[in-house]
């Protein structure tokens, strides 16, 4: 059919044309006003029958349209080349992307933890008030609450008057989680965002990520996650020892409780995680017998991590979009 020989013509000297010269020529010969090929054709089709115009216009009137399209692409290219065929030219450096510092942190952190057996469980950040807050032994009017400035989720028309929705403010409500369809023994971690409805200064953000591990067993003593943690910064900083304290400390989800901090290379301390043997009354809300079952959690700062093995002045860097620093890692 002539339709689909003019576009195949016209498809190859399009592509063959490498000077404005050239391109004009093509454009002269399909579309010229007196004797391009598609002008002389939409002028015959005042010839045909209404029904033969009506099945053929549209289809002239596309190839029309196609064919000064790809020309007028072509033009542009030759336009910004010069010529399209100066191989002298320099290449173009293509960008290629590469996976955020915290992800890469991330993935280090699943890896230690993996060699130590632990497994990986997954939370939603968007979570019920319930479980961020009260099956972690924080009701409602426990002053513990204050400890954790949150973002509330407007509830829709419809959701239950008892059901309140906030983003997680840590990652221990993935514990609770876990815990309700799991039994022990087990260890496991969680790596996810939380969010906190707070002043953001050089260690602190809003939206940053937490690590939650979870250990529960017959036997799971302090001393257990004492190693644990001591390994883990081992091997994140690759370095024989890390300076650790910890300091007693108290979450309304843990007895005892600690804070743990890394001594940082100017000789101050950096406060990395919480964490402790996990409250008796949080084992029941799981319907665990406390007298069975014991182990540790502990929750600690992915940035604040990645701050002291990069060597990052400031947290709010990480979400800052300033190509210099997403580049430099
Ligand atoms: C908690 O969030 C507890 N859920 C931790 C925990 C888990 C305790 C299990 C006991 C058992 P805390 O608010 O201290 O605790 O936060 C834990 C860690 O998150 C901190 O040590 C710090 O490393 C990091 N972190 C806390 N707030 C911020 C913030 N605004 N910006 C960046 N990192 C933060």
């Amino acid at each position: 059919m002539e339709i689909r020989d003019i576009r195949k013509r016209a498809g190859k000297d399009i592509s063959v044309a490498v000077t404005a010269e050239e391109i004009n020529a093509v454009r002269i010969k399909y579309l010229g006003r007196k004797q391009g090929e598609i002008t002389t054709l939409l002028r015959s089709l005042k010839d045909l029958s209404d029904v033969e115009k009506r099945e053929k216009g549209p289809l002239i009137q596309n190839l029309q349209n196609e064919i000064e399209a790809s020309i007028s692409f072509k033009e542009e290219e030759i336009k910004k080349s010069g010529s399209i065929t100066d191989i002298t030219l320099p290449g173009k450096r293509v960008e290629t992307g590469h996976l955020n510092l915290i992800t890469q942190t991330e993935n280090e952190i699943r890896r230690i933890f993996n060699s130590m057996n632990f497994s990986v469980i997954d939370g939603p950040e968007m979570e019920e008030e319930y479980y961020n807050f009260d099956a972690l032994n924080i009701p409602l009017d426990h002053p513990a609450r204050e400890m954790w400035d949150t973002f509330w989720i407007k509830s829709k028309k419809g959701d239950s008057a008892q059901k309140k929705y906030l983003l997680r403010t840590h990652t221990s409500p993935v514990q609770v989680r876990y815990m309700q369809k799991h039994k022990p023994p087990f260890q496991v971690i969680s790596i996810g965002k939380t969010f906190r409805y707070e002043a953001t200064d050089a260690t602190h953000e809003t939206n940053f990520h937490q690590v939650e591990g979870l250990m529960i067993g017959k036997q799971i003593p302090l001393a257990n996650f004492k190693f644990v943690i001591n390994e883990f910064f081992r091997q994140f900083f690759s370095e024989k020892t890390v300076k650790i304290r910890l300091r007693s400390s108290y979450f309304p989800f843990v007895e005892p409780g600690v804070e743990v901090d890394i001594k940082l290379d100017n000789s101050r301390w950096l406060e990395m995680l919480g964490a402790g043997m996990v409250h008796p009354k949080v084992l029941q809300t799981v319907g665990y017998d406390s007298r069975e079952w014991q182990g540790f959690a502990f929750g600690l700062g992915v940035e604040r991590l990645a701050i002291i093995k990069y060597k990052i002045p400031d947290i709010r860097l990480f979400a800052s979009q300033d190509l210099k620093f997403i580049k430099k890692f």
